[in-house]
């Protein structure tokens, strides 16, 4: 019987995925490593510094950065990113969203963030959506970020709940295989293709509803 429900936040509760993307591109620019539509989507569920990692690697730029190098351009990204974030409201939590958050706390189910971002928080709170959160799971106390599965079972021990009575949500390949490897059950929010490894797929938030993951874990069942 599932008792929680573990969200993803970048790219699902609301677009701060395209902000991400658009200060990693910026980054990639300038350290001339190619910006392709394979890489912007590898990036996405993965921490700061494994995304430099990623991008220096895909530019085949992996041996000319020092550690301090590293540290400096992931702090010019996530300032970049901050700055995207000054004007983001309550307008910007995506459709459905709220009303979902609304539906599982009337019917007690008991909800957490895994987000591999240290700026969610920060995001939650700008959205106005802390409230909801029994727990946030802290991404600077992880030995591995997505898609090794430590998040969601970190997520779903904080909620004192089983595994297998967790639900993830998830816009990214990496956070389903991190879902599905912690034996919860994962939903993919977004392009079919991209999220094949999902239990149950919707293409939008506004398709988030207690009836319609019923009527989808009944059809997988
Ligand atoms: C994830 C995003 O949620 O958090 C990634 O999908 C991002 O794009 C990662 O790189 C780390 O975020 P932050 O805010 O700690 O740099
Ligand atoms: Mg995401």
């Amino acid at each position: 019987k599932i008792k929680g429900f573990i969200f993803d936040l970048d790219g699902v509760i609301t677009l701060t995925s395209k902000y991400h993307s658009r200060a990693w591109r910026e980054l990639a620019d300038e350290l001339g490593v190619p910006w392709t539509a394979t890489l912007a989507e590898r990036l996405k569920g993965i921490s700061r510094m494994d995304s430099l990692e990623m991008i220096l690697d895909a530019g085949g730029k992996t041996n000319g950065y020092s550690d301090a190098d590293k540290e400096r351009l992931a702090a010019k990204k996530n300032s970049n990113y901050l700055a995207c974030l000054e004007q983001m409201t309550d307008a910007d939590i995506l459709p459905g969203i709220t009303d979902f958050l609304e539906e599982l706390m009337a019917h007690d189910y008991k909800i957490s963030l895994a987000s591999a971002s240290k700026n969610s928080p920060k995001v939650l709170e700008k959205l106005n959506l802390a409230k909801y959160f029994a727990n946030i799971v802290d991404p600077a106390k992880l030995s591995k970020g997505k898609p090794d599965p430590e998040i969601f079972l970190r997520a779903a021990e904080q909620l004192s709940l089983k595994p297998d009575a967790c639900i993830g949500i998830e816009d990214a390949s990496a956070g389903i295989q991190a879902i599905n490897a912690a034996g919860e059950l994962s939903i993919g929010i977004g392009d079919a293709e991209t999220l094949r490894e999902a239990a149950i797929h919707f293409t939008a938030t506004k398709e988030l509803t207690l009836a319609a993951i019923k009527r989808a874990m009944q059809s997988i069942a």
